[in-house]
């Protein structure tokens, strides 16, 4: 793994209960690594414990900016968010491969929860700036979140359904595993050919394919989200 990199906290901000958005400054080529797809390892407390980093979606928000948003759901995410402005946080990464879009993708549908949600963000920046159309699928407890993080030319939609495929020409689903199976189960039923990947949340511990912590099943067989994904053909996912 690469040598650790430093953010300074710029600001924190709490956008839904216990929700924070993150912004650090860190070198510029940390902002221009942090490509759609891209996660940080990042650690937690002054010292090693907690031991493991907690891997979160980074999100280029300037030249030398990044967003991390943090769901608190222990004590390693609580540390993260009791975080304020000129704070140090150690990070490696950005690590992933980045997303492509398919190409002449020009009207873009993304689904998935606050788990996906900040690559989720990070992938419809990416498309506007390429001039695609982008609308978003959240399950209606975190459609109140638009308001505060997406751009403003992110259409949100109340669901994932055939009519919202036939308007897409490409699909990213990023979220917990059983949001992207019911993705998968809508592409199915629709029986709508555009290209669709679904991202499942998966357990990264080490992020260089070390540990087996992150095992995705496939029709290809078991792969790895940390080196073979984040992203994976929606149709090729099984679940057992
Ligand atoms: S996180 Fe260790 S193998 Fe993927």
């Amino acid at each position: 793994m690469s040598a650790a990199e430093l953010g300074v906290v710029r600001a924190v901000e709490e956008v839904q209960e216990g929700l924070y958005n993150l912004e650090l400054v860190t070198a510029p080529r940390v902002a221009q690594g942090s490509a759609p797809g891209r996660y940080a390892m990042v650690s937690i407390g002054e010292d090693t414990d907690p031991f493991l980093p907690r891997p979160l979606w980074v999100r280029r928000t300037g030249d030398s900016l990044v967003g991390l948003l943090v769901q608190v759901a222990g004590r390693g995410t609580e540390w993260l968010a009791r975080r304020r402005p000129r704070d140090r946080v150690r990070f490696y990464g950005p690590l992933g491969k980045p997303l492509q879009l398919p190409p002449r993708t020009q009207r873009l549908l993304l689904a998935g929860d606050t788990c996906g949600l900040n690559c989720l963000l990070a992938l419809a920046d990416h498309a506007l700036d390429g001039g695609a159309e982008v609308a978003l699928v959240l399950p209606a407890q975190d459609t109140r979140l638009s308001t505060r993080l997406l751009p403003p030319d992110v259409e949100v939609l109340p669901g994932l359904d055939s009519d919202a495929l036939q308007w897409a020409d490409a699909l990213y689903c990023v979220g917990s595993p059983g949001v992207v199976l019911g993705a998968m189960g809508t592409l199915r039923d629709s029986r709508s050919r555009i290209p669709a990947y679904g991202l499942p949340h998966a357990p990264i511990a080490c992020g260089v394919g070390a540990c087996y912590g992150c095992v995705v099943e496939t029709r290809k067989g078991a792969r790895l989200s940390c080196v073979d994904g984040p992203a994976f053909d929606l149709r090729e996912l099984v679940w057992t």
